[in-house]
């Protein structure tokens, strides 16, 4: 496939693919481990890609003053990193991308007091247009450069204004392609962003060729949401086509998952077995329920907790037969509200051990820190895992989990993650809000039957199976070749 006239696959992003550390007084690339990271990194092998995204870290910066902004190879792939002005880098992603889009997205605000829109965010919304159009100049000079088709592809809620930038500068010389990997609410939750900030938004996006989300029910309410923001907007809500001021847009769903045969291959691993046979020394006959999570708010830790705490005080017989884990990834801990989230769950947990513990056991045990070797082998050994967010695009720990677990342990998982509905009723799905209905679940998984356990258990596995992170990204490339020219 990579030859003159195969397309030019350019991915766009905030966070790009590798960060540059001083390593020895030189600076070394090492690449991220995310799934898009992964699906690409797999492409690359055979498609021409290029992935242009912004310099974060002080090795990045370091690499493009001495690199320039240009094009690089890197392993199979080429890359340019652009470094941003920071002022206006911080406006775009610590005022409007994380605070602002990503809290609506997940409708995770308390509304009576926050979000509070003042003169500072409609100063920060120019900002993040600015790193929007910074970015977007970058691709249109790459593609100066290339001959062929072009494929852009920009990722997720940092660059919602791209398409337009790219549409008014190349026409139709691209196919544009974003994907929102987060959820996208209805109508209403958008209500909370003043309507000139919705029709910004909502404008750009139409002006692609096709918006990728991550389930169709993301896809039904972003349809809803452009026919509510802007006048004018006709849907046609079968084949999922927008169209407005004669531009057209279909609205897909890619449902992102895992890489199974790597997965496969790192439950092998010596470390991760090692991991295998600490856990296995403290929990021995216990049964073990796990939660593994980046802090952040959505993820609905506390109830978590608070379902557990309910299940050992209403069903003592479980006490001494069963131990929480969890495996906890501090994140934005410079941002307030994650900040306290993580001290109300070290509160919480605290109180549970002090006042369900016995000197010969610990209800819950907590590991924060990011250690996947240790995360991949808790997965291996789970009786229960516990996947409760409040909002999610999709969740790749359910996934993760089907895959590699190797007891027929069972999922509880929130009926607001992308990945119950592709999971359908093989999980015990749960409403993130009720803490009876999880202290339930949790009791239904841990009593229930061997052949009840392996037919949901292999069940969750087959359907990750088919679903991998490669056919992810295979059917989004085969989408957009249909288009390109
Ligand atoms: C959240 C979102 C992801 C996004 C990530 C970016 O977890 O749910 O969709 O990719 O943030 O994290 P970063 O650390 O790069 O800002």
């Amino acid at each position: 496939m990579r030859d003159g006239t195969s397309p030019h696959l350019i991915i766009v992003s905030n966070r790009g693919p590798y960060s540059f550390y001083n390593r020895d007084g030189e600076l070394k690339p090492e690449r991220g481990s995310g799934g898009l990271v992964t699906a690409i990194t797999g492409v690359a092998k055979t498609h021409n890609v290029l992935w242009i995204s912004h310099a974060l870290s002080r090795g990045d910066r370091k690499w493009v003053a001495m690199q320039g902004d240009g094009v690089h190879a890197l392993d199979d792939m080429r890359v340019r990193l652009i470094a941003p002005v920071p002022s206006t880098y911080n406006a775009y992603y610590n005022v409007i991308s994380n605070p602002l889009l990503w809290f609506v997205q997940h409708q995770l605000y308390d509304t009576p007091r926050t979000p509070v829109l003042d003169a500072n965010l409609w100063h920060a919304w120019q900002a993040y247009a600015e790193a929007n159009k910074r970015l977007a100049d970058a691709v249109v000079q790459t593609v100066s450069q290339l001959s062929g088709p072009v494929i852009v592809m920009p990722q997720d809620y940092h660059l919602y204004l791209m398409p337009r930038f790219l549409r008014e500068r190349l026409g139709s010389r691209v196919v544009i392609q974003p994907f929102c990997h987060i959820p996208w609410p209805g109508p209403d939750a958008w209500r909370v962003l003043p309507l000139k900030m919705r029709r910004e938004i909502v404008e750009s996006m139409l002006m692609a060729d096709r918006f990728g989300f991550q389930t169709g029910r993301d896809v039904r309410r972003f349809m809803q949401t452009a026919a509510d923001v802007l006048q004018g907007v006709a849907v046609m809500e079968k084949q999922r086509i927008l169209t407005y001021r004669g531009q057209v847009l279909e609205a897909a769903h890619y449902p992102i998952s895992v890489d199974v045969d790597d997965l496969t291959r790192r439950r092998e691993k010596p470390e991760v077995k090692e991991y295998v046979r600490q856990i296995n020394a403290r929990i021995g006959e216990r049964k073990l329920i796990l939660r593994v999570d980046r802090v952040e708010p959505s993820k609905n830790i506390l109830r978590g907790f608070l379902a557990y705490r309910n299940l050992l005080r209403e069903y003592p017989e479980f006490r001494h037969k069963v131990e929480m884990l969890a495996l906890l990834v501090p994140s934005r801990t410079e941002v307030t509200e994650y900040k306290h989230y993580l001290r109300d769950i070290m509160a919480l947990v605290g109180e549970i051990n002090a006042t369900l513990g016995e000197p010969d056991w610990e209800p819950v045990q907590i590991k924060l820190g990011n250690n996947y070797d240790r995360a991949v082998a808790a997965m291996t050994r789970y009786d229960v895992l516990m996947v409760n967010p409040i909002a999610d695009g999709m969740n790749l720990v359910a996934k993760e989990g089907a895959v590699l677990n190797q007891r027929s342990g069972q999922i509880i998982l929130s009926e607001e993650a992308g990945a119950a509905e592709e999971l359908g009723d093989a999980p015990l799905l749960v409403s993130p809000y009720d803490v009876y209905d999880m202290r339930e679940a949790l009791r239904k998984a841990l009593m229930m039957g061997d052949a009840e356990r392996t037919m949901r258990a292999s069940r969750l596995a087959e359907q990750v199976r088919q679903n991998d992170i490669h056919q992810w990204f295979g059917r989004q490339i085969e989408d957009a070749m249909r288009g390109a020219r």
